[in-house]
């Protein structure tokens, strides 16, 4: 069997109604995983386009809402993919959108590898974590205070987690997007100037598709990434190079 394949595995993706998530999910399909198609809202749009797949209903504003979700459920693959993003200047910025960031950006992420990580070690299998980091894992950014540092803790706990559970047969790993076409970026790309000079730096000319990152996360999940622990892996268009 190809080293990329995920056949006989299954695969659960959170934010899997659209964007980034929905082509991971879409990804790990085609590669041959039973997928769980996991958000706040129904996935029915995604699930109808892989066979066998199912969705969950699962709020990550609630950061514990997955702790039940992996005993019972044998699943081999997470990825943490939902998300959010409040803009604001540092100096108007509000504890709300301070907490409702972190909530579902990071200490939903480490209480849902978690729950997936316990679940693993008690059944004696292995599984992998594909997190979805952020270039602003890596840089400032610029009015996004709480976005910057949830995405500095997602790939501090990938590293951490990768420490911990390495030789226990579970691979933690994350990828750091860099500008992809989605509602997360809809604002950027409307805005002409803003999109003009994140267009000149990326050094592939082109803003990235969801699909980029659908076929990395699907590289991660498989048997062909098994050396492969705490990486954080920039699919950028080569914006970091420059
Ligand atoms: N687009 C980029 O350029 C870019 C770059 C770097 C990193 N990322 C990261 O990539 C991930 C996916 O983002 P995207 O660009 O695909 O944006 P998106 O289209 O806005 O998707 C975000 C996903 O997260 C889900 N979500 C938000 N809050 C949730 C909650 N409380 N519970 C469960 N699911 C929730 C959304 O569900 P709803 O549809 O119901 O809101 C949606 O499925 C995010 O972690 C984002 O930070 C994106």
């Amino acid at each position: 069997m190809s080293p990329f394949s995920l056949a006989g595995k299954t695969a659960l993706v959170t934010g899997a109604n659209t964007g980034i998530g929905q082509a991971i999910a879409l990804a790990m399909g085609r590669a041959g995983a039973n997928v769980v198609c996991a958000g706040r809202q129904s996935c029915a749009e995604t699930v109808g386009q892989i066979a066998g797949a199912r969705e969950l209903i699962l709020d990550l504003a609630d950061p514990m809402a997955a702790r039940d979700v992996f005993a019972d459920d044998p699943i081999d693959i997470l990825v943490n993919n939902a998300g959010i993003i409040r803009r604001n200047d540092a100096v108007d910025f509000t504890e709300s959108d301070w907490d409702d960031v972190l909530d579902v950006n990071l200490k939903a992420v480490f209480f849902t590898c978690q729950a997936f990580g316990r679940a693993i070690l008690d059944r004696g299998g292995t599984g992998s974590i594909v997190n979805i980091a952020s270039l602003l894992s890596l840089q400032g950014g610029i009015r996004v205070p709480s976005y910057t540092a949830s995405k500095h803790g997602v790939a501090g706990i990938t590293k951490l987690l990768a420490n911990e559970w390495a030789a226990k047969g579970i691979n933690v790993n994350a990828i750091a997007p860099g500008y992809i076409a989605t509602n997360n970026t809809a604002d950027l790309i409307r805005d002409e100037a803003r999109n003009k000079a994140i267009l000149e730096r990326i050094p592939a000319g082109r803003w990235g598709e969801p699909d980029d990152i659908g076929e990395t996360a699907v590289f991660l999940a498989s048997p062909a990434a098994k050396y492969i622990h705490g990486a954080i892996l920039n699919v950028d268009g080569g914006w970091l190079a420059r």
